[in-house]
């Protein structure tokens, strides 16, 4: 499924009136079939950017189009179709916590079912070993009968993946799908999507803080700071510069550094606070 965004700006649906739009002026072209990292520091507007893609967000300025079609021009039922054909899946997926494991994970099939389907395969799970064979590729299958509220916060993340196996999707929108994840499992995941991606022929796209994965996996990396496109380019093309600029000052947030222009020097030598226990 081939995306084209021309000028998007957006913001979130619970943003202030008039706030600064949390992705701005973006142009962009992925064709079907390709797999794209999108990295930035946080509030960048990965996530955002990842809505607009998956047709839940219209654009507050700007056109996208997605296969061809401008989303937000198509009658209700035509949308929803359109949405059946990609996948999103949450940084947190959320899962019905009394659901078993297996029903969460077929209900990655639910797009592509009629409405009696749908509702029978909530009681009778329609195809077990598509959903424990799903679950196999994210180290899971033992977890194939347990309840989801008994999941840890990475294996419910990675059930969330393994849903993206049984989809009938031709576009992937995947949000930190390693942010609750072990080194070993991240690098189990990151490659079973993309090489599960490549053989279906299906476009992916991830937001990732892991920039070492972002570029060890994905041939195209987009930057995003403040909302704007900082570089699109391929991977092997993404130097050290262009990631100290892209991170430049949020990283030095991270170390706890006041930066030059806000030290003010205090009136008052300050006091250590005290906090008094009864
Ligand atoms: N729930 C919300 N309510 C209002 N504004 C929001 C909300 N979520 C995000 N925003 C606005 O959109 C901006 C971009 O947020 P977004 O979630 O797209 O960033 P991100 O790059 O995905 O960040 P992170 O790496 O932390 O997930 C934020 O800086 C904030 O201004
Ligand atoms: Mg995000």
């Amino acid at each position: 499924m081939e995306l084209l965004l021309e000028g998007v700006s957006a913001r979130h649906p619970a943003a202030r009136p008039g706030a600064t739009p949390a992705i701005q002026s973006l142009h962009l072209r992925i064709a079907s079939g390709e797999q794209v990292a999108i990295i930035g520091p946080s509030g960048a507007g990965k996530t955002t950017l990842l809505q607009v893609l998956a047709c839940a967000l219209p654009p507050s300025a700007g056109t996208f189009h997605t296969g061809g079609l401008n989303p937000w021009q198509l009658p209700r039922r035509a949308l929803q179709r359109l949405r059946g054909r990609l996948f999103l899946a949450p940084q947190v997926p959320p899962l019905p916590p009394r659901q078993r494991v297996v029903t969460s994970v077929l209900a990655g099939r639910l797009p592509a079912m009629g409405l009696w389907a749908s509702v029978r395969s909530l009681f009778y799970p329609s195809d077990i070993p598509g959903a424990y064979q799903a679950l196999e590729r994210f180290d899971l299958a033992d977890k194939l009968f347990e309840r989801v509220d008994r999941l840890s916060g990475g294996e419910r993340q990675r059930v969330g993946l393994a849903r993206g196996l049984l989809s009938p999707a031709s576009l992937w929108l995947v949000d930190e799908p390693l942010s609750a994840l072990d080194p070993t499992r991240s690098r189990m995941a990151i490659r079973t999507l993309v090489d599960e991606a490549h053989a279906r022929g299906v476009t992916l796209i991830s937001t990732l803080h892991q920039v070492d994965v972002a570029l060890a996996n994905f041939p195209r990396i987009i930057g995003l700071r403040d909302g704007a496109l900082a570089f699109d380019l391929p991977s092997a093309q993404v130097t050290r510069e262009l990631l100290a600029r892209l991170y430049d000052q949020y990283e030095h947030e991270l170390r706890g550094e006041v930066p030059v222009a806000e030290v003010v020097e205090p009136s008052v030598p300050s006091q250590p606070a005290v906090m008094h226990c009864r």
